[in-house]
């Protein structure tokens, strides 16, 4: 049902999380408004957005209540149950990415099974806990998410108690990611390659384009990630996180849904994975991706033991005119991602030291 008053279509996403509140500021910018559905009123999303509902993602009920007034309805998370979403598409619900896709990105077996048939190369693995020598990774099949859920495992080490896969663990070289956004009529649009860093399981920072790649992998990321999205027919963005090993390419994860890997788009890409998002899902054209300075940096913001953004914010952009920063409406608390500072430039060194002091003094550091 469009907006009474734009007569333009309402995007329904589920889950009032960073992402979602900054697809809504997306949405903004091309006359809409997201509608959100949150856990709660303090979601980030919530908070800015007067057409919230609240309700569990994995209620029948409370979903299906929220999509009869969306023209479509999409995800900042990937934990609505299967048949929850199947109950939407058979009420008559346009629900993106479909069910059929977003399984790849909850099941990480499934995955693994389905990119190993598509010829895609991942890290080796077993479903079977002898099926690999040790020391070796085991990941929770499903709900992981900042590293829980994936466990270096030694020749003593226990299992965690829950169902589980197995892999090699890669000697990594550099961590990529690349994203690409898909129409249901089957454009396809992607970002550069970008390196991700990450600390204890957790991204910290992203650089875009990836420097260190050649231009023969970073072509080859472009077409593993076009031919995730086409054969397993994803709509909307999707983020594909590579190891860069020493034999090549290898794909560890999949998202569908805007990624942290993609923040650095809002101000360093024509296009931002948020309004690419809206327009994917809309089957709307979609927008340039071209990077819009030779190097963009995101640092990710994380709490620390003296994080006090009422004193801090206005201290960082003391710090680092230049920086764009962006706070998700969270209570500042150690380890939790609050925020995070896009700087871009012509020096990867420069730039990435600018986004790295804004946060330092964000954290409370300086
Ligand atoms: N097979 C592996 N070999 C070596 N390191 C690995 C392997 N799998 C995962 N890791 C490390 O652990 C990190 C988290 O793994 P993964 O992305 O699979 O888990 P996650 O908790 O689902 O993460 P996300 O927050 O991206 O959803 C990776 O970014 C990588 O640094
Ligand atoms: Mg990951």
């Amino acid at each position: 049902m469009p907006d009474p008053v734009t007569g333009l279509p309402v995007v329904g996403m589920i889950g009032g999380g960073q992402l979602s509140r900054m697809t809504h500021q997306a949405a903004i910018a091309l006359g809409l408004s997201l509608r959100v559905l949150a856990d709660a009123p303090t979601d980030g999303a919530a908070l800015v957005t007067p057409d919230v509902e609240v309700g569990a993602a994995d209620d029948p009920a409370a979903v299906a209540a929220f999509a009869k007034s969306c023209d479509v309805v999409t995800f900042d998370h990937e934990h609505v149950p299967q048949d929850v979403i199947r109950e939407l598409v058979s009420a008559g619900a346009t629900v993106y990415p479909g069910a059929d896709a977003l399984r790849y990105a909850q099941d990480k077996r499934a995955m693994r099974q389905k990119l190993s048939e598509l010829g895609i190369a991942v890290p080796r693995w077993s479903n079977d806990p002898d099926g690999l020598p040790r020391p070796y990774v085991a990941k929770a099949v499903r709900g992981g998410y900042d590293g829980r859920g994936v466990w270096f495992i030694g020749p003593g080490d226990e299992l965690p108690d829950t169902d589980l896969i197995f892999e090699e663990r890669v000697a990594i070289v550099h961590e990529l990611a690349i994203q690409v956004a898909r129409t249901p009529s089957g454009k396809v649009r992607c970002w550069p390659v970008v390196e991700t860093v990450q600390k204890a399981g957790i991204c910290v920072e992203v650089v875009a384009p990836a420097p260190r790649l050649s231009t023969s992998l970073a072509a080859q990321a472009e077409e593993i990630a076009t031919t995730i999205a086409t054969e397993l027919g994803v709509v909307g963005v999707l983020a594909v996180e590579l190891f860069e090993a020493p034999n090549g390419l290898l794909v560890n994860e999949l998202a569908m849904r805007p990624h942290n890997s993609g923040h650095w788009s809002i101000e360093g890409s024509t296009t931002s994975q948020f309004e690419q998002h809206v327009r994917a899902v809309l089957d709307w054209p979609l927008g340039d991706t071209r990077p819009r300075a030779r190097s963009t940096v995101m640092v990710n913001l994380l709490g620390g033991p003296h994080t006090d953004l009422a004193n801090s914010l206005p201290a960082a952009m003391a710090e680092s005119p230049t920086a764009s920063i962006h706070l998700y409406g969270k209570g500042a608390r150690p380890g939790r991602k609050l925020g995070h500072v896009t700087t871009l430039g012509d020096d990867l060194v420069e730039t990435r030291d600018r986004a790295r002091r804004a946060v330092a003094v964000l954290r409370g550091e300086d």
